[in-house]
């Protein structure tokens, strides 16, 4: 059945028909999300705080979350598989969290001074991620900003290598080729660097060089024509802002190898997959060390914190004059909720929980897949796992530009509509907490087999 150019066009028709009638349904019954945005989008552009909440043509506004279930302003109640872009693998309101940022709501929320649980927290921030020295911050992109610092001041270079396709966070010198569209991303070999704001200086693409992932013969022709230029290469280990693109067999590794024979400094972005899709990340999942390495979202709990740390010989730039500075950095709230997160709740027990949500998850879908011969794979990295719509795994962004988005723009306002929450844009993945459950998991399996079910009609 699958596989055929009729049976894929039929696909793509119901999925337009589906998208319509489910967005109208769902317009209809969100007439309080749409009074705040229409409230919002007065005191803020576009209605929300951060560009990333966007929604068309409104964003879904929540109230409340506990557990695995989030209430919208409208009263719906949802299983969350969304969960914050990835930051709540504890589970909303999670009482350990909450105890522990109850306690420091109590006891002094901010000293910016150094207080003994942020030292613990570097201690197990260590431990876990197998570093000398970790410093903190308030975001993925503070981490990822004073990161690149600390890697040219090692060097004593400038110019830093990024992953076509990825995104580190709203800093300029970072902020290209994160999503360039077919128009603009140059040769496949030899990717063009496109700046995703308006507002970034011309002359700083000088800065910066973008190659494929998986392609680390890329990387090296790069290094063997400038690699006495280039003090870093940053990358997700795991593409994560593309739905999920898992790195090669190997991989990694050469990337590894070609960045020690050059001298320059690896930084594995793990904001999103740090303490998600292992304890220690994709460091411990994948066995490759980088030099320096950036943290964010789950890590915190829920709370805002960022943190990143590497070797002593790099980090120790810093008290060689590499600045890192920030009022709130390591304040006792955020550490609070961090400590807790990490040493209470994302326990190895989660971890082996989270494997066996995600197996029944993408068995459930998979299956699904199957039966009705839809054009997509699913990706399972234990709480974190997506679904992306073509008939064969993504191996760089290029290929997701392939991927059949009038399925996607199908599937958000269906599962939105039968109680599962999702993120807005097809570039995102589910994450799942500790506070999901099997029956939590069925209710999207279904929700989504009755999905594929609809568009193979
Ligand atoms: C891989 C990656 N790095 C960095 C960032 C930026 O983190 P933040 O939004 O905390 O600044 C993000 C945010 O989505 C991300 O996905």
């Amino acid at each position: 059945m699958s596989g055929s150019s009729d049976h894929d066009d039929r696909i793509t028709r119901n999925a337009q028909a589906i998208t319509d009638r489910e967005m109208a349904r769902l317009l209809e019954n969100t007439p309080a999300s749409k009074a705040l945005f229409e409230r919002a989008v007065k005191s803020m552009p576009g209605g929300v705080a951060s560009s990333f909440q966007l929604g068309d043509p409104y964003p879904l506004y929540l109230d409340r979350g506990i557990g695995s279930h989030v209430w919208d302003v409208d009263g719906h109640d949802y299983i969350d598989f969304h969960n914050g872009f990835g930051s709540i693998a504890v589970g909303h309101a999670n009482p350990i969290v909450a105890e522990a940022v109850a306690h420091a709501a109590r006891t002094g929320m901010h000293f910016a001074v150094t207080v003994e649980k942020t030292v613990a927290l570097a201690e197990e921030l260590c431990r876990r991620f197998n570093c000398d020295q970790v410093r903190f911050t308030n975001s993925g992109t503070e981490s990822n900003m004073t990161a690149i610092r600390v890697a040219r001041s090692f060097t004593g270079r400038d110019v830093i290598c990024k992953i076509e396709g990825s995104y580190h966070g709203h800093v300029d010198q970072l902020m290209y080729s994160c999503t360039p569209g077919a128009e603009s991303m140059g040769g496949r070999d030899t990717p063009l660097a496109t700046p995703k704001s308006k507002g970034m200086p011309k002359e700083l693409d000088q800065w910066i060089r973008i190659v494929p992932f998986n392609d680390a013969d890329a990387f090296e022709r790069l290094l063997q024509a400038e690699g006495d230029r280039i003090a870093a290469m940053i990358m997700e280990p795991v593409m994560m802002n593309v739905g999920i693109i898992l790195p090669q067999p190997g991989y990694l590794q050469k990337i590894r190898d070609l960045c020690t024979k050059y001298g320059v400094v690896l930084i594995f972005d793990e904001v999103k997959c740090g303490v998600t899709i292992a304890s220690g990340g994709a460091a411990e999942r994948f066995g490759v060390q980088p030099d320096l390495a950036s943290w964010a979202k789950s890590i915190g709990g829920g709370a805002a914190i960022g943190a990143f740390g590497g070797k002593a010989e790099i980090m120790d730039e810093i008290n060689r004059g590499a600045a890192h500075q920030g009022t709130y950095n390591g304040n006792p709230l955020s550490v609070a909720a961090s400590l807790a997160t990490l040493t209470q709740v994302l326990t190895p027990e989660a971890y082996v929980l989270f494997t066996h949500l995600g197996e029944r998850l993408t068995g459930g879908l998979d299956k699904a897949i199957a039966e009705h011969g839809i054009p997509a794979v699913t990706v399972d990295l234990g709480c974190k796992g997506c679904v992306t719509y073509r008939s064969t795994p993504l191996t760089n962004y290029r290929d997701f530009l392939e991927t059949n988005t009038e399925l996607y723009h199908a599937s958000y306002p269906w599962m939105i509509n039968r109680g599962v929450f999702m993120t807005p844009g097809d570039e995102e993945q589910w994450t799942m907490s500790v506070l999901h459950s099997d029956a939590d998991i069925d209710r999207y399996v279904d929700a989504f087999a009755e999905f594929c079910a609809e568009l193979a009609a």
